[in-house]
């Protein structure tokens, strides 16, 4: 049987990531694929119940490193139980962030440097990855003014602004150094271009496959 694609959205919060992958889901269905929507930090019980650990606030603060070992044991639960297994079904797997997000706020946002998170993915997960990953990108402003109106923000989104913008840079510095694996959209135009522009790119992704 022909294995799945493993597809991944990722950008900081208010890009519209949620949005924009039922419109994803919907266009692989649409080409006759079997697909799961699934999303990080979480995915599995285990995994989900650690990202409530990730999002919470205590009286004690949540090192940079321990937010790193949550998130990679979580994703270990979440690669083996869901992600590989439904590869391996042929379905394709579309994810709500994956690694590059360590990369972008733990490595970048919390300033871990970024060599202890290779070696630490490269244990964990070996070399899978994602077949293709989309960044939906937009200025700091714009996603928080988006956000704001919706709801509270939960102990990650309530870092400064100066933390954001390093995630944001960070997310177009991997981005750009792989075309091969990613696209850019602006994700600060109207909806509805942002969704023309990602069934463009799908066509590719999907149709081609
Ligand atoms: P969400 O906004 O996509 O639901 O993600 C929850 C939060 O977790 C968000 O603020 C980003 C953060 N996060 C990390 O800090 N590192 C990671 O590796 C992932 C997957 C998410």
């Amino acid at each position: 049987m022909k294995q799945g694609k493993f597809i991944v959205v990722e950008g900081i919060e208010g890009v519209g990531k949620t949005s924009n992958l039922n419109l994803i889901a919907k266009f692989i269905q649409e080409a006759d694929q079997q697909v799961i929507v699934t999303r990080e930090p979480g995915g599995t019980p285990i995994a989900e119940a650690l990202r409530g650990i990730l999002l919470s606030e205590f009286d004690e603060e949540t090192l940079g490193e321990t937010e790193l070992l949550l998130l990679f044991a979580g994703r270990l639960q979440h690669v083996e139980h869901v992600i590989k297994p439904a590869l391996k079904l042929g379905k394709w797997v579309v994810c709500d962030r994956f690694c590059d997000a360590t990369y972008a706020y733990q490595g970048a946002g919390r300033r871990i440097d970024i060599q202890r998170i290779a070696a630490l993915h490269r244990w964990a997960l070996g070399d899978f990855a994602p077949d293709y990953t989309i960044l939906l990108d937009a200025p700091v402003e714009t996603a928080f003014e988006r956000i704001l109106k919706l709801r509270d923000l939960d102990r990650i989104e309530k870092e400064k602004h100066s933390f954001f913008e390093r995630v944001r840079a960070q997310y177009l510095e991997i981005a750009n150094s792989h075309p091969e694996r990613y696209s850019i959209i602006d994700a600060a135009k109207p909806l509805e271009e942002v969704e023309l522009c990602i069934k463009a790119l799908l066509k590719d992704i999907v149709l081609t496959n």
